[in-house]
């Protein structure tokens, strides 16, 4: 037993359900709601996600946990509140920001992002880092996407918390996500004791894209097999949704989701000009290897002929070369 985690386990329930009613019901909250319908999130949703508003004031959370007997510097240990600068007064951590509770497998809420509405730094706000909230542990939506993932098996990762949502509404309900780019082995450990296949869903932009070459390593090194979609437009999953629509996204990012060495050879054909004999030898050059790793030589022929054709080369002498790759790797096995 562990009453001060107990404690604190009730008091983000509580603050959950403070900042969720400010939001629906108050003056406080127009803004936001107005913020989140732009963004088109709708009361299902906010619902559903439990997602609130912290008002733009020092003490509406600070009087809401004292009238609650709660220990105010217990409350700032756990991050809800932080302490003014040299004083022992306590304030509010999350000012002016929409809040997504984060919650564990179980459906515990264990920490808060909070959203600047509109431009500015930081654009999310977490709670800090403690035993109970560890990002590389944690993956949101987890408690409910779980469902679905036994169903099928299979993961949809995304970075943010607007991705997850969108999706759910679109109807992908076995999406999580890891909150920024950095998908830990704990992660991937966690992910291959409930799915088979996972597809990676992350950003457009170069950040997101770069990221999904790591994830890959890491998924794959576990046995979980991986599906790549890739984004156009540079637009993040929440962006093309809202663009596109929930059909084409779940036709062309879930179900239309790359092979891994496909998704490899359209990654890294960004750094080569092919048009020019040094680009295409240097292409050439990286993604035979990833080829030649192949362990099914029909996958290999596959993309061999695909690379032959895209850069006007004969079948078999980029067979030769692969195969002389191949050797020279299972030599130094
Ligand atoms: P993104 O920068 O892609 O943000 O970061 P986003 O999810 O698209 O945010 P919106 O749509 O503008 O609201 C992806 C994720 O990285 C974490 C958050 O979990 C975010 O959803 N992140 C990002 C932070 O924790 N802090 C930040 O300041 C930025
Ligand atoms: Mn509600
Ligand atoms: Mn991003
Ligand atoms: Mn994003
Ligand atoms: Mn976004």
């Amino acid at each position: 037993p562990n009453p001060e985690r107990d404690r604190l386990l009730q008091a983000y329930e509580w603050t959950a359900k403070f900042y969720h009613f400010l939001l629906k019901n108050t003056e406080h909250g127009k803004a936001a709601m107005e913020y989140l319908r732009s963004r088109g999130f709708n009361d299902k949703v906010i619902d559903q996600f439990q997602i609130g508003f912290a008002p733009d004031r020092w003490d509406t959370l600070v009087q809401f946990l004292t009238k609650r007997e709660f220990d105010l510097s217990e409350m700032e240990k756990g991050g809800l509140l932080s302490k003014r600068h040299e004083s022992d007064d306590f304030l509010d951590r999350f000012r002016g920001r929409v809040i997504f509770p984060i919650h564990d497998r179980n459906g515990k809420i264990i920490a808060f992002a909070g959203r600047i509405l509109g431009e500015g730094q930081p654009k999310y706000l977490n709670s800090p880092e403690s035993k109970l909230f560890n990002k590389s542990r944690i993956l949101y939506n987890l408690h409910q996407a779980k469902a679905s993932i036994r169903k099928l098996r299979q993961i949809v990762l995304f970075e943010g918390y607007g991705d997850v949502i969108s999706a759910w509404e679109a109807g992908v309900q076995n999406g999580v996500a890891t909150m920024g780019t950095s998908l830990t082995e704990s992660h991937a450990a966690l992910m291959k004791t409930m799915a088979d296949e996972i597809v990676i869903c992350y950003d457009g932009d170069r950040a997101g894209q770069a990221a999904v070459m790591k994830a890959i390593s890491l998924l794959e090194g576990v046995g979980l097999s991986v599906r790549v979609s890739v984004l156009i437009e540079g637009l993040d999953p929440d962006e093309f949704i809202q663009k596109y629509g929930a059909d084409r996204f779940k036709r062309q990012m879930i179900d239309g989701a790359v092979s891994t060495t496909k998704f490899k050879l359209i990654y890294l054909k960004k750094n080569h000009i092919l048009l020019e004999e040094d680009g295409k030898i240097a292409y050439t050059k990286e993604v035979l290897p990833i080829i030649a790793a192949l362990p099914s030589s029909t996958e290999r022929e596959v993309y061999l002929r695909e690379l032959a054709s895209e850069l006007q080369l004969s079948f078999e002498s980029l067979k030769q070369d692969c195969n002389e790759i191949r050797q020279s790797m299972q030599k130094n096995m």
